[in-house]
């Protein structure tokens, strides 16, 4: 029994795929989890009230305005005495008021008010689950930490072909499972990690920019092995072509004064690494409109500094996160130049790679790293990035651990 004494509550959406959430219920009782419902008025379309609370063995909630329902449970506290609020079928339109924040019904209301993890499994006709609104919604939802499980790819209930049919019964199961065992004892678990990740592109003109060829790999390596290890992630990513990594809240930016909001809007965290490769220069003035080709010559960009993200969150006075780490590419003396850097911009830790030409790690997917803490260096051979990421990662939990002790 793996789910025992874990409470779920499960909202079930208006869709063909209502009937499978009848076994849901049953194979989560059978691992003995406890499932209360809410129904959708579009779910009474599929299935019965009656059908969900005999298999679910409690009441099922139906209405935001009824009194019935809310003397037995008000809708704020059905919200938050789950475990784990799991949506399915999760409907182009439940997700779409989900994505948007609006509460018009009792799904959606509790979806907004919930302080639990959500999971949701999509179920809808392949045309509309492709759409760019759908995919705008889906975006959104992931940004918010919801985690999406399917759509699976097969023959619907309409005829077409492709992907929409909400995931079987048994995959929703043992996501669930998953999710609620991550156990509390991870190494990061309870904390909050905040990183940046990725290059920044400064505007010249509505269509021209200043980059850098920051691939992103070692911040969203650390993102991933950071949610891995228990922590809430919070990847502020610059451009980047790599996807999202699972069971991260990912705030997409384009430049370095958005990407310096970003973190200061996701503080307070346990953690704070700083992995992007910020520009330190912007167009001093942004042209509103495309600069025009002009037969006087190029024209003359003038620009200004850029705010030191790591400088000014390791020198912040209030929410100033406990462990703050910085990186430091160089071509050249990595050490002396890091450990001046880490002084500089008053940051606890800061990694140091060898950048130079020779090395061959720009861009790719290895590292050499130097770890920097005080006047203490750790010297790690060339590794994968992944790997980076998780010897970086137990660090961390061993420091936090560490200062958690001494502060009892
Ligand atoms: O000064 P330098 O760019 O070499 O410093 C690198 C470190 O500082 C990295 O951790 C990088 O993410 C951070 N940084 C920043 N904001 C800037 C420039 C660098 O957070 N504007």
């Amino acid at each position: 029994m793996r789910l025992e004494g874990k409470k779920i509550l499960l909202i079930i959406g208006g869709g063909i795929a209502a009937y499978k959430s009848l076994e849901l219920i049953r194979a989560i009782r059978k691992e003995g989890g406890e499932v209360k419902t809410i129904l959708t008025k579009a779910g009474t379309e599929f299935v019965t009230p009656l059908s969900v609370a005999s298999l679910s063995g409690h009441h099922v909630y139906q209405d935001l305005f009824s009194l019935t329902d809310e003397t037995e449970m008000g809708h704020i506290e059905l919200s938050r005495s789950a475990d784990l609020v799991v949506v399915a079928p999760a409907t182009a339109d439940l997700m779409a008021k989900a994505a948007q924040g609006l509460a018009n019904d009792l799904a959606s209301t509790t979806l907004l008010a919930t302080d639990k993890r959500v999971l949701m499994a999509p179920a809808m006709n392949v045309r509309m689950w492709l759409h760019p609104a759908t995919q705008r919604n889906v975006a959104c939802l992931k940004q918010d930490g919801i985690g999406l499980i399917g759509p699976d790819e097969g023959a619907m209930a309409c005829g077409e072909f492709g992907p929409g049919r909400m995931a079987e019964p048994l995959a929703i199961l043992e996501v669930v499972i998953a999710t609620l065992s991550a156990p509390a004892s991870l190494p990061l678990s309870g904390k909050h990690v905040v990183i940046t990740s990725g290059p920044t592109h400064e505007p010249i003109d509505p269509v021209r920019y200043i980059a850098n060829r920051s691939s992103g790999k070692q911040g969203h390596a650390i993102a991933r092995a950071a949610a891995k290890a228990g922590a809430r992630v919070t990847l502020i990513s610059g451009p980047v072509t790599l996807p999202d990594p699972e069971g991260v809240q990912v705030i997409h930016v384009e430049d370095a004064r958005a990407m310096l909001q970003a973190v200061e809007q996701a503080l307070p965290a346990d953690v704070a690494i700083f992995c992007a490769a910020v520009a330190d220069w912007r167009v001093a003035s942004a042209g509103t409109q495309k600069i025009k080709k002009e037969k006087a010559g190029p024209p003359h960009i003038e620009l200004t500094e850029n705010p030191d993200i790591l400088a000014t969150i390791a020198q912040a006075k209030t929410h100033r996160p406990p462990l703050v780490i910085g990186f430091a590419a160089e071509t050249e003396h990595v050490l002396a130049h890091a450990q001046a850097k880490r002084i500089k911009k008053q940051c606890d830790w800061i990694v140091a790679n060898d950048v130079s030409p020779a090395s061959g790690v720009m861009g790719g997917d290895q590292n050499t790293v130097h770890l920097l803490r005080g006047e203490t260096v750790s010297s790690w051979p060339l590794m994968d990035k992944t790997a980076v990421a998780e010897a970086l990662v137990h660090e961390i939990a061993l420091a936090l651990k560490t200062s958690s002790h001494e502060n009892q």
